[in-house]
């Protein structure tokens, strides 16, 4: 069945970046509101998969975790290069540790921080075969919540917030969409 797109007219001539923690639906929802809004879907770790020819978890093994963020940066960078207003973005969630890339996503876009509980994003991340960074010996749990922690900060440096607890992607690209329509949306 054909769908009618989404109309964005509040986020016209903005990129819509997705920000928040491995686990909580930025490339699904992502991919999802690219199609209702007629879109490209660029996703950073992607991006940086095919500047280095490597899967991420590839890079973390072989390069380590500074070498990846420098690739990520330029991930980040590159999105500059695509006209405003025509990308949806899913960014890596530990893209919003550096500040110059907070500033760059912020310049290039409104900011969109998807959130989960920590039973839903350890859930989604099962055995976290493909994130390095939860590989390790320690339970799941107290990593996440000892990450959650450090970024907690960087993360809340968005324009909207949405919790993706117990939502398929489609009801929160749907969602974010409503609120970003609402006349109280501040476009400054
Ligand atoms: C990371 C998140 C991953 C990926 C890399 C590091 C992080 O992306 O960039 O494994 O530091 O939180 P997703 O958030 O898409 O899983």
């Amino acid at each position: 069945m054909a769908h009618s797109r989404d109309s964005l007219p509040a986020a016209a001539g903005k990129n819509l970046v997705l920000t928040g923690f491995m686990g909580t639906g930025k490339t699904a929802v992502g991919q999802n509101l690219a199609r209702r809004l007629g879109r490209r879907f660029i996703d950073t770790d992607m991006l940086v998969e095919e500047l280095t020819g490597l899967t991420v978890a590839r890079v973390f093994e072989l390069h380590g975790e500074p070498y990846f963020r420098q690739r990520e940066s330029e991930a980040v960078e590159m999105l500059g290069s695509h006209p405003p207003g025509t990308l949806v973005v899913a960014t890596g969630g530990g893209a919003v540790l550096s500040e110059s890339n907070r500033s760059s996503l912020r310049r290039h876009g409104l900011v969109i921080l998807l959130t989960a509980s920590v039973q839903a994003i350890i859930r989604r991340t099962h055995s976290g075969a493909e994130r390095p960074l939860l590989a390790g010996g320690r339970r799941q749990s107290e990593t996440v919540a000892a990450l959650l922690k450090v970024r907690e900060p960087h993360y809340r440096d968005c324009d909207l917030a949405v919790d993706t607890t117990g939502k398929t992607p489609a009801r929160t690209a749907a969602e974010i969409i409503e609120l970003l329509n609402k006349s109280s949306w501040n476009q400054s």
